[in-house]
Parts: structure tokens; sequence; C-alpha cells
């Protein structure tokens, strides 16, 4: 996974970013802020945990550059791009936007490096191979300014007090009990994630 760039001006390159992401949420002021403070958060979660602070601030802005587009809209670009979901893509619509935008977002911001557009195809189901900045966007789209709720206290609790796997299980796990909870769909996936980090973490503390 590349994580290398060359952009020397990187202040300028986030600006142009949040130019083009203010014309694609114009009609969405909500969505908008989310993805400003999804950034800010992902930067600044990214300084704690040792993880490039452009590069995570970069994913934060566009992670949701494709929510905007409607469920009919995202089925068609899935099937196009041979995303590939487990189970029906019909019933993960919900989680479509993130690799959609993984395939076309290079397109629009060729100069920033591939490891980028994988932590936005991957902040929706998340994976067994997280990379750091992978779980940093992951961890900030769910406790950015604007989440508010126990939830997103308890997670912003440990942030900097445990590290960033351990955070990254927190919020994924609870991500899964918030599901159950509602009797909403579970993607296949998200079991044998939850699980691959509960063993890791298990084993690490050496009750395994
Ligand atoms: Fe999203
Ligand atoms: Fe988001």
């Amino acid at each position: 996974m590349d994580h290398t760039y060359d952009i020397a001006d990187t202040r300028a390159y986030l600006a142009r970013m949040r130019d083009m992401l203010n014309v694609r949420m114009a009609d969405d002021s909500h969505r908008l802020n989310h993805s400003l403070g999804v950034a800010r958060t992902a930067s600044e979660l990214a300084s704690t945990y040792g993880v490039d602070p452009f590069l995570a601030e970069a994913a934060g802005l566009i992670h949701d550059w494709d929510k905007v587009l409607t469920h009919e809209e995202l089925l068609a670009r899935a099937v196009q791009y041979n995303v590939s979901v487990a189970g029906s893509p019909s019933d993960a619509i919900a989680l479509l936007h993130g690799p959609v935008a993984a395939v076309e977002l290079p397109q629009l911001f060729g100069e920033l490096p591939s490891c980028v557009f994988q932590a936005v195809a991957r902040h929706t189901a998340g994976a067994v191979d997280m990379t750091d900045l992978d779980m940093v966007v992951f961890v900030a789209d769910a406790i950015e300014p604007m989440r508010h709720g126990a939830y997103a206290d308890e997670l912003r609790a440990l942030v900097g007090k445990v590290d960033l796997e351990h955070l990254f299980f927190s919020c994924f796990s609870q991500g899964i009990s918030y599901v159950i909870s509602t009797g909403r769909y579970l993607y296949p996936t998200a079991i044998d994630i939850y699980n691959h980090y509960a063993l890791s973490l298990a084993h690490r503390k050496g009750t395994v």
C-alpha cells in the first residue's frame, strides 16, 4: 500500500479539496460539516497515534464523497466497478459509498497515494487487516464533534489512553452492538473482523 506522495504545499492541497467538497455537498450542510469534522478529528488522531496527519485529514474530507448519490446510483456503480461485497449488494447499500468512492476518487485526487483511497473504501465495513490510517479514519467517523451520545463520549475518553488497535476494536464492536440492538442487517464480514481483533487483543493481553 503506497503511503508516499509528492505534494509540496499540503495546506493548499487541503484547501482545494475543501473547495471541491463545498461544491459536492452544497445542498447538504450537515454532511459537509460532518466531513469537515471527520477530517479534523482524523488529523488529531493521526498526531496522537503517529500517522501522517495530512493523509488522515485528506481521507477524512473525502470519506463520504459518494454519500450524496442515490441508492440506485450506488448500486449501479457498485456493479459497474465490480465492487466486491459479501452477500447481496442491495442488502449492503449503506456500505457501498466507501468502496464506490474509492474507485472514483483517484481520478479527482490523483496526487494522493492509494492508502488514502483504501481508508475511504474501508470506513464503512472495515477489514481484517486495517492499516493505522484505515483505523484513524474509521474511528474519526464515529467520534467527530457532531456525533453525540454515550457511545461517542466513551470512545473519545479512550483516545490516547489505549493503543490504536484497541480504540478501533472498541469502535467497531460498539457499532456491531448498535446494529444488533436495533435489529438491523449485520454485514456478513463484521463477525470475521470482530473475531480477528478480539483474538488479537486477547493474545496481546495474554488471555488466550
Ligand atoms: Fe460514510
Ligand atoms: Fe461519515
